[in-house]
């Protein structure tokens, strides 16, 4: 069994951080987010391949899988051409399935029971099923409505307010049976939510819904990217270096911290971090590897990727901070700002 993970989008949403960094490999804490995800597949043992199908800046991803020898599963690499869409990309890599796939999109961090979701599809010989999860507020996402034997009845892409009619949205997670993908054109844009979906329930198919309702976020946004990491810390999606209690303070080894430096968990400092005396690194921060931090600086909240400065009495709250900034001395970066890689901000600056 294969699985394909949709990682070709440009991931507008979170530019600038995605200008050299493309989605699928920002990091999350200290790892490049699909790792999260070829992790989660494991889960079923049957998946012997994970297909990336990738647009954006693919080398960038490629150097860091590689053949996915390092993360145990054989990763084959689809370069559509130009963009696809959702379904045009699994269409170009329909030539490598065989039985029933499993299709993520590649910015969705959950703990889904993957296993479970292949039974159900078996058992309810379904043409596809979809693993929906409870929002709020389902504008940003897939509408799917279902009837009471848990089929699928009705599919709206981004509705808009008036159009609201339940809170279960599409998790981006599917099981598909490849004997569908007849009415996808070939080498043609074509979207899974707006054209594959609603066709499935024009023709009356077997289309299945598992509602999860466990831990789902998609990170395609700033501050959905920064509550992902929120979460992470305050224990709401589990990973080990959090899993002791509240208020962690992981730090890899190899970080350098001053005896008068001062660190408030839960936060992570990766390794080659030198955090300065008389600095704060507060709560909900993450100091990606080589980060200095110097005298007098206060860091809160805030995501830092590697290689950046943070000067002399600098304040950073609620920020995220691309690879290699420089903030000089006492510069200020302010409640949800964004910077970009190698930003510089000169002395006394604030944003
Ligand atoms: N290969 C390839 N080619 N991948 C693509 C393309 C493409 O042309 N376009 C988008 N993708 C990938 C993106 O990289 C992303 O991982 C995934 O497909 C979904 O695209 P997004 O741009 O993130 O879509 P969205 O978040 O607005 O909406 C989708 O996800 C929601 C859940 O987070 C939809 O599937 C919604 O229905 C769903 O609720
Ligand atoms: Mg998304």
């Amino acid at each position: 069994m294969k699985a394909i993970l949709l990682a070709g989008g440009k991931g507008t949403r979170l530019r600038p951080l995605t200008l050299h960094t493309p989605k699928p490999i920002v990091p999350i804490i200290d790892r490049p987010f699909l790792h999260y995800q070829i992790d989660l597949l494991h889960q079923v043992p049957e998946i012997d391949e994970v297909i990336l199908s990738l647009n954006y800046q693919p080398r960038r991803i490629e150097e860091i899988f590689g053949d996915g020898t390092s993360r145990g599963i054989r990763i084959r690499y689809v370069v559509e051409p130009a963009p696809l869409g959702t379904a045009g990309a699994v269409k170009f890599a329909e030539r490598f399935l065989d039985d029933s796939v499993v299709v993520f999109n590649g910015d969705v961090l959950t703990q889904v029971d993957l296993g479970a979701i292949v039974r159900l599809h078996r058992e309810r010989k379904a043409k596809a099923t979809i693993v929906l999860t409870p929002v709020e507020n389902p504008t940003a996402y897939g509408l799917v409505e279902t009837d009471h034997d848990g089929n699928v009845t009705r599919f709206l892409e981004k509705p808009s307010p008036d159009e609201i009619t339940c809170d279960t949205i599409n998790a981006g997670i599917y099981v598909l049976e490849p004997d569908t993908f007849d009415r996808i054109p070939k080498d043609t844009a074509w979207s899974i939510e707006r054209s594959y979906f609603p066709s499935l329930i024009e023709r009356g198919e077997t289309f299945v819904a598992y509602i999860e309702r466990g831990y789902w976020i998609d990170i395609g946004t700033p501050t959905k990217y920064m509550q992902a990491h929120r979460d992470i810390m305050d224990g709401h999606f589990a990973i080990p270096m959090f899993s002791s209690g509240p208020a962690v303070v992981a730090a890899a080894d190899g970080a350098s911290i001053d005896a008068e430096a001062e660190i408030v968990g839960p936060c992570f400092i990766d390794e080659g971090v030198h955090v300065k005396k008389g600095a704060r690194v507060g709560p909900y921060s993450v100091l990606g590897r080589h980060v200095r931090v110097e005298e007098g600086a206060r860091i809160e909240g805030s995501l830092v990727w590697a290689g950046t400065w943070v000067g002399r009495d600098a304040s950073v709250r609620n920020a995220i901070l691309g690879r290699n900034c420089h903030l000089g001395r006492a510069a200020v970066v302010g409640d949800g700002r964004v910077l970009g890689d190698k930003s510089v901000l000169t002395d006394y600056s604030q944003l």
